[in-house]
C-alpha cells in the first residue's frame, strides 16, 4: 500500500538514505544508514543485520575482508542504534526477499558506529512474531517500543494519509480549518465531561469539549459558511474497543444546506479515501430509514454485506401447535424469523445453537430462540417434535416465504415487536460475523436517516433524551410538528454506518430560536436551566442564524475500519487502557497538596 520509493530525501548529517528506500537502482552507490538493529544472524563468517527505521529495513552485511573490527559486531544487541557506511550490492541469487521492498539489495559495511545502546526489549518487535505480543497493558507501558513494530508504523501511516487527504479535500472545496477551544462550557453529547478547575476563579470549572458542536454552530452564525476541523474530543464514558476518552473527529459544518448536500459531500470524501488509499473503486452508498433498518436488520447499524433480512412471520405461525409461539402470540408478541444461509451445511450444531440461546437469555434479556433446519425441502428440528408441531402446511409456507433452501437454518424469536427485532439484529450480527467467511474486501456503506427524535430503549419505549443531540432539527422545522406525540417526531439526522459500525453522525441543526426553545422544553429543561446551560446559543440564534448542518466522523474508527480492525487503540499513538490509565506515563496521578490548595480543592473520596 505504502510507496517507499526514493521520492523523499531523508538525508541528514547522519545518513544519506532511510532504511526503506534503497533499490536495485542504487547498486554500486556508497551510502550511510542509521537505524535500530531489529534482527541479527551469523552466516559462514559474515554477520547479517536488519537495520530498521520508520521507513523500513535494510540488510547490512559485515564481512571479514571488508570490515576490520568484527569483534565489536559480536557485542551489538537488538535495538541498538548504529550508523553504517558501505556499498549497496545485489543480494546473491536465491537470497532475495520478495516481501521486503529493499529485498533485492544489501549494504556491505565498511564502517560502523554505535550511536546508543538498548536494554533487552520486553517483547518481540519482529513482525513475524506478532503472535507473541504481550498484553495491551505492557504494550502501552512500552509504547515507544511497540510503535517500532511494522504493523503500528503502517497503522499510523494510514492515519496520517487519511488526515492529509481530509485536509486537502476540504481545503479544495473552500472549507476553513478553524480551531475551537479546548476549555469550554459543557457540551452535551450524552457522556460525562472531563472538568478542569480554574485557579483564578476558585470553585469554577471548564469542561473539555465532548465535541466542538456549539462552537461550530456559532461559527455558522458568524457567517463562516464552510468549516472543518480535525478536532480532539473528550468524553468520560465506559470504554470499549471502539471508544477512547480522548479521540479525534473530522468535524464539519456548512451553512445554507439541506441533508443531501452534506451526504453527497461526505460520500465524495469516503470515495476518495477508499480509492486512493485502499484501491477500492466500487463505493456505493445506500440510504436507509431508521424504521426500515430496524424492520429488516434489527439494528440502526445495519451491515448489508450479507442478506439475512428479518421477516415477521406471526401470521404464518399463529395457529401452530408449538406452545411457545402460541402463548406468546396470544399475549401480543410477534414472531420474527431469520434465514441463515447455508448454516446447516457449514456445520452449525445444537451446541452452537445453545451458545446463541444463552447469549439471548443472559445478555439480551430474551426468552430464547427456536431453530429449524431446512433439509430435503422440509423443516427438521432437534428434537423433531418441534418441527412436527408446526404442521406440514406451515412448514412449507415458511420455506416458501423465507426463500429457504436445503442447508439453511431458520431462526425464530418471539417477543414484543421492538425487543424481538433488537434480538434478531444481534443474532444476525453474530451469525454474520462468525459463520460468513467471505466478508473480507466487501464494504457496506449505509446512511441511516430519519431516526426518531427521542431515543428508544431496547423495548421500543420512547425516552426523554434526544437520540442525537438537542440542537438537531426535527424532520419538519416547525412548532406544529413538535406538538405531535413524542414517538411520532423524527429527527433530520443521519449516521454513517460502514460494515455495521457507526463511523459518523450529524444532522441539520435548528436555526430558529423558538424551535430550539421548544425542544429544550420537551426535554424538560426549565427556563433557568436553558439560560444557564445554553443561553449563549439561544442568544446567538436571535441574531440572524443561517440554516446549517454538519457531521462528525470518528477518525480513529474510520482508520481502524479501513484496515478491517475494531480496536481503535492500534490507530492512536498513545491511547488509554480500558480502565482509563495511560501506562506509558503512568497517568492519571495524584497532584500534591500545595496545588490542590491553590485550586481550592479538597479530596473527599479516593
Ligand atoms: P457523535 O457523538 O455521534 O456526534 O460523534 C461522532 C463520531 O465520533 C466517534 N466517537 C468516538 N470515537 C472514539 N471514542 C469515542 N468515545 C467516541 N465517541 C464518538 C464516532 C461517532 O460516530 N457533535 C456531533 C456531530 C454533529 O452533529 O456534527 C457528535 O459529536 O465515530
Amino acid at each position: 500500500m505504502r510507496d517507499r520509493m526514493n521520492k523523499i530525501d531523508f538525508s541528514t548529517s547522519y545518513r544519506t538514505h532511510s532504511c526503506g528506500c534503497l533499490r536495485k537502482e542504487n547498486i554500486g552507490e556508497m551510502v550511510k544508514l542509521v537505524g535500530w538493529i531489529r534482527y541479527m544472524r551469523d552466516h559462514g563468517g559474515a554477520k547479517f543485520i536488519d537495520l530498521c527505521d520508520r521507513e523500513g529495513c535494510t540488510q547490512v552485511v559485515f564481512e571479514e575482508g571488508t570490515f576490520k573490527d568484527m569483534e565489536t559486531v559480536e557485542h551489538l544487541g537488538k535495538e541498538y542504534v548504529i550508523g553504517v557506511e558501505g556499498k549497496v550490492r545485489k543480494r546473491p541469487e536465491g537470497t532475495e526477499d520478495p516481501e521486503n521492498p529493499t529485498g533485492e539489495i544489501e549494504v556491505l559495511v565498511e564502517k560502523m558506529k554505535i550511536i546508543s545502546k538498548s536494554k533487552l526489549s520486553p517483547f518481540e518487535l519482529i513482525e513475524e512474531k506478532r503472535s507473541l505480543l504481550p498484553s495491551m497493558e505492557l504494550r502501552l507501558e512500552y509504547r515507544f517500543l511497540d510503535l517500532r513494530r511494522r504493523e503500528m508504523v503502517e497503522n499510523l501511516w494510514l492515519r496520517n494519509e487519511v488526515m492529509r487527504e481530509v485536509r486537502e479535500f476540504f481545503w479544495e472545496r473552500g472549507f476553513w480549518e478553524i480551531e475551537t477551544p479546548y476549555l469550554v462550557k459543557s457540551t452535551p453529547e450524552g457522556a460525562r465531561d472531563f472538568v478542569v478547575p480554574v485557579r483564578a476563579i476558585p470553585g469554577t470549572f471548564f469542561a473539555l469539549p465532548q465535541s466542538p458542536q456549539l462552537y461550530k454552530q456559532l461559527l455558522m452564525i458568524s457567517g463562516f459558511d464552510r468549516y472543518f476541523q480535525l478536532a480532539r474530543c473528550f468524553r468520560d464514558e465506559d470504554l470499549r474497543e471502539d471508544r477512547q476518552p480522548e479521540f479525534t473527529q473530522i468535524d464539519v459544518e456548512m451553512s445554507f444546506v439541506e441533508r443531501e448536500d452534506i451526504l453527497n459531500l461526505i460520500e465524495e470524501l469516503i470515495e476518495r479515501l477508499w480509492k486512493k488509499l485502499l484501491n477500492f473503486e466500487d463505493v456505493r452508498f445506500r440510504r436507509m430509514k431508521f424504521d426500515e433498518a430496524m424492520e429488516k436488520y434489527g439494528t440502526d447499524k445495519p451491515d448489508t454485506r450479507y442478506g439475512m433480512e428479518i421477516k415477521d412471520v406471526t401470521d404464518t405461525v399463529k395457529n401452530v401447535g408449538y406452545r411457545i409461539f402460541k402463548r406468546a402470540i396470544e399475549n401480543g408478541a410477534r414472531v420474527k424469523c431469520l434465514r441463515a444461509d447455508g448454516l446447516h451445511r457449514k456445520g452449525f450444531t445444537s451446541k452452537d445453537a445453545q451458545k446463541l440461546i444463552d447469549f439471548i437469555i443472559k445478555k439480551l434479556k430474551g426468552k430464547g430462540m427456536t431453530w429449524l433446519i431446512v433439509e430435503d425441502g422440509d423443516l427438521k428440528s432437534v428434537p423433531q417434535s418441534i418441527a412436527n408441531s408446526f404442521g406440514e402446511k406451515v412448514r412449507k409456507e415458511l420455506i416458501r416465504s423465507m426463500g429457504a433452501k436445503d442447508g439453511d437454518i431458520l431462526m425464530f424469536v418471539v417477543d414484543e415487536e421492538y425487543h424481538s427485532l433488537n434480538m434478531m439484529g444481534e443474532i444476525r450480527k453474530l451469525v454474520g460475523s462468525k459463520w460468513k467467511v467471505d466478508l473480507k474486501k466487501k464494504w457496506s456503506f449505509v446512511w441511516l436517516i430519519d431516526p426518531p427524535y427521542f431515543e428508544r430503549d431496547q423495548y421500543g419505549n420512547t425516552l426523554n433524551k434526544p437520540s442525537h443531540h438537542p440542537f438537531t432539527a426535527p424532520l419538519e422545522m416547525s412548532i406544529e410538528y413538535l406538538e405531535r406525540p413524542r414517538e411520532e417526531i423524527y429527527a433530520n439526522a443521519y449516521d454513517l454506518v460502514i460494515n455495521g459500525v457507526e463511523v459518523g453522525g450529524g444532522s441539520i441543526r435548528i436555526h430558529l430560536p423558538n424551535v430550539q426553545r421548544k425542544i429544550f422544553e420537551l426535554l424538560g429543561y426549565t427556563e433557568e436551566e436553558m439560560r444557564e446551560r445554553f443561553g449563549f446559543l439561544l442568544r446567538a440564534l436571535e441574531y440572524g442564524a443561517p440554516p446549517h448542518g454538519g457531521i462528525a466522523i470518528g477518525l480513529d474508527r474510520l482508520v481502524a475500519m479501513m484496515k478491517g480492525k475494531e480496536d481503535i487503540r492500534d490507530f492512536i499513538a498513545f491511547p488509554k487502557t480500558k480502565s482509563f490509565r495511560s501506562p506509558v506515563d503512568d497517568s492519571p496521578s495524584r497532584i500534591d497538596e500545595e496545588k490542590l490548595r491553590e485550586l481550592g480543592i479538597i479530596i473527599l473520596r479516593e
